[in-house]
């Protein structure tokens, strides 16, 4: 454990796998106390807690699906009526679907849009209720929202698209009170979502300039960064971390 971020409290979305969980993990080494939503995963977010506690942080799982307006305003709530305070914010619950345009139902469509995009709107708009001068609100975007590297990721690459423009936007609003807003875009990173192996993978690998995936502690890393008073100047950024996929 670290003392950067003693004393803060983090809200991380999605915390229960992938890389909402490293995050959570990281931030609680960093000294937060940390709470982490879920939707259907409360044995892996429990996990985490248990993970988070027994190296001597504090941490808090919350059933909330980003989808639902009420459940993430009551998850902000919960935060900081559990830990007193709120002060960094990582966006990162998101959902995935790949099909051609042609294909894409209205269905999977409100889905992403309802997930990736308002679900990032509620909660940072309840957050900011909370923060005061050295708040930090970390998205977590993609590299598909300036590249689309194979065929089918369009509306997903629209909803990341979004999360890039909305952050520079939030920059100016939150400027002046000294919270930063910025979106880290990873490539292809070792999850449940994008998992290393297999024929899809192979084929990524070949476009990475590291020639692998990425692992969650690696944008877990640059979380930390930018979640800590060091990196106070930095603010409406997009950050690739991406092992070189689009260079
Ligand atoms: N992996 C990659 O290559 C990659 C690359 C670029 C960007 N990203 C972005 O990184 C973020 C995390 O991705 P990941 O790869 O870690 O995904 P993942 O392995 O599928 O994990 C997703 C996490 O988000 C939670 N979640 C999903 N839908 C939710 C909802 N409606 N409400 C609340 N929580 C929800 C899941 O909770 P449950 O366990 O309860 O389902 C889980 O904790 C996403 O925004 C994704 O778009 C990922």
């Amino acid at each position: 454990m670290t003392t950067t971020l003693a004393g803060k409290v983090a809200l991380v979305t999605g915390g229960s796998r992938g890389l909402g969980a490293a995050i959570a993990k990281r931030l609680a080494h960093d000294g937060a106390a940390v709470a982490l939503t879920y939707t259907s995963s409360p044995q892996k977010a429990d996990e985490v807690v248990r993970d988070i506690e027994a190296a001597g942080g504090k941490a808090l799982a919350i059933r909330a699906d980003s989808a639902d307006v009420e459940a993430v305003k009551q998850a902000v709530a919960e935060t900081v009526h559990t830990f007193g305070r709120l002060d960094i914010l990582v966006n990162n619950a998101g959902v995935l679907a790949i099909a051609p345009i042609d294909q894409f139902s209205i269905e999977e469509f409100d889905r992403l849009v309802a997930v990736n995009i308002k679900g990032v709107f509620v909660a940072t708009q309840e957050a900011v209720r909370h923060m005061g001068e050295g708040g930090r609100i970390i998205m977590i975007g993609s590299v598909n929202s300036d590249v689309a590297p194979f065929a089918g990721v369009s509306i997903y690459a629209l909803t990341k698209g979004a999360i890039a423009s909305f952050t520079r936007g939030l920059a100016r609003d939150l400027g002046p009170r000294g919270i930063t807003v910025n979106n880290i875009q990873p490539g292809p990173i070792d999850t449940d979502m994008n998992p290393a192996e297999g024929d899809f993978a192979e084929g990524m690998k070949k476009t990475i300039a590291i020639g692998r995936y990425g692992q969650g502690n690696e944008v877990a890393g640059m979380v930390s960064y930018l979640a800590s008073p060091e990196a106070a100047f930095v603010t409406g950024a997009s950050l690739k971390i991406d092992g070189g996929l689009t260079a």
